[in-house]
This record gives structure tokens, sequence and C-alpha cells, in this order.
């Protein structure tokens, strides 16, 4: 009897609480399981477009960036040190692991990626965090 008020605040804390902090560490870690739609959504190397991202083309072209995020692969804009896909520089020329990355590897900094503010020269862009943020929550597909 008294304990029905707890209850239904436990209840509301269960519904909401995933809700509150998902907003930047919100991935999980679900295995990819959706087989043929994961394939046809943006991958690692299967290339991100404004149809499969949701995400219109000229959103997808940073400003002042030599090349487009849309028609390449995830692969492509982390690893490949001629793509550019921010204004000042390839993703490779900031970071040593960038090249070399794997999918599943490349998977684990995700997380951080959402969350960094690059040590005070501001936050990762948000179309980046978005596609990235999504491609983490349907488990990294290929
Ligand atoms: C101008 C330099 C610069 C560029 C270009 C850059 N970053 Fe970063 N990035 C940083 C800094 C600075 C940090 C915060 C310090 C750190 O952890 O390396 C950071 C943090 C990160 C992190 C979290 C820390 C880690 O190493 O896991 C990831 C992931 C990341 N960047 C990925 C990328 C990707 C992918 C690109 C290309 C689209 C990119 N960055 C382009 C400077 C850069």
């Amino acid at each position: 009897m008294g304990n029905r008020p707890n209850r239904a605040l436990l209840i509301f804390l269960f519904v909401t609480a995933p809700v509150f902090f998902s907003d930047c560490l919100g991935t999980n870690n679900s295995v990819d399981r959706s087989g043929q739609k994961a394939q046809q959504k943006a991958g690692w190397s299967t290339p991100i477009t404004s149809v499969n991202t949701g995400v219109p083309s000229e959103k997808l072209h940073l400003e002042g960036a030599p090349d487009s995020i849309e028609g390449l692969t995830i692969q492509q804009f982390v690893t490949d040190s001629n793509v550019q896909v921010r204004a000042d520089a390839a993703c490779s020329e900031c970071h040593g692991w960038a090249n070399e990355a794997a999918r599943l590897e490349f998977c684990e900094h995700v997380s951080e990626f959402l969350c960094t503010n690059q040590d005070g020269a501001g936050p990762k862009p948000q179309v980046l965090k978005d596609v990235l943020s999504d491609w983490k929550n349907r488990g990294c597909p290929d």
C-alpha cells in the first residue's frame, strides 16, 4: 500500500533514465542483427548517402571541406589521408591511429568522438556525430 508511490517513481525513472543519459553516451553495443537492412545503411564499407542517413546532401558537405561525406564510406574518411571531410585537416593528420584503423577498433573510439571537445578546440562536427552514433547504435556494421 504505502510503497505504491515509490513503485511509480521507480517505473518513471526506469522508463526515462535512458533518455536522460542517452545524449552523448547513449550508444549501445548491440550486435548488428538486422542483416540486409543494415547493409543498405551507411557502414564501414557501405557509402554514406543522403538517402541512407536521411541527412540532406548540403549538410553532408561541411563548410570549407575539400570533400563531401556523401558517397564516402566511414573507412574512407577515417583512414584515407587524401580524403578530407573537415575544413582543417584529414583525420590522420591529427590522429596517429586513423590510417590503420580497423572497423571494430574505430567502433570503440566512437563514444569518445561523441563527447570530446578536442582539447578545447570545440566539439566534433554534428553531422559526423549523427552519422557515427547511428552507425554505433546499429552495431558498427560493415
Ligand atoms: C585538427 C585536428 C583534428 C582533426 C582533423 C580531427 N581530430 Fe579528432 N580529435 C582532435 C583532438 C585534439 C581530440 C581530443 C584529444 C584526443 O583525444 O586525441 C580529438 C578526439 C577524437 C576522438 C576521441 C579520442 C580518441 O582518440 O578516440 C576521436 C575518435 C576522433 N577525434 C576522431 C576523429 C575523426 C574520425 C576525424 C576525421 C573526420 C578527426 N578526429 C579529425 C583533433 C582532430
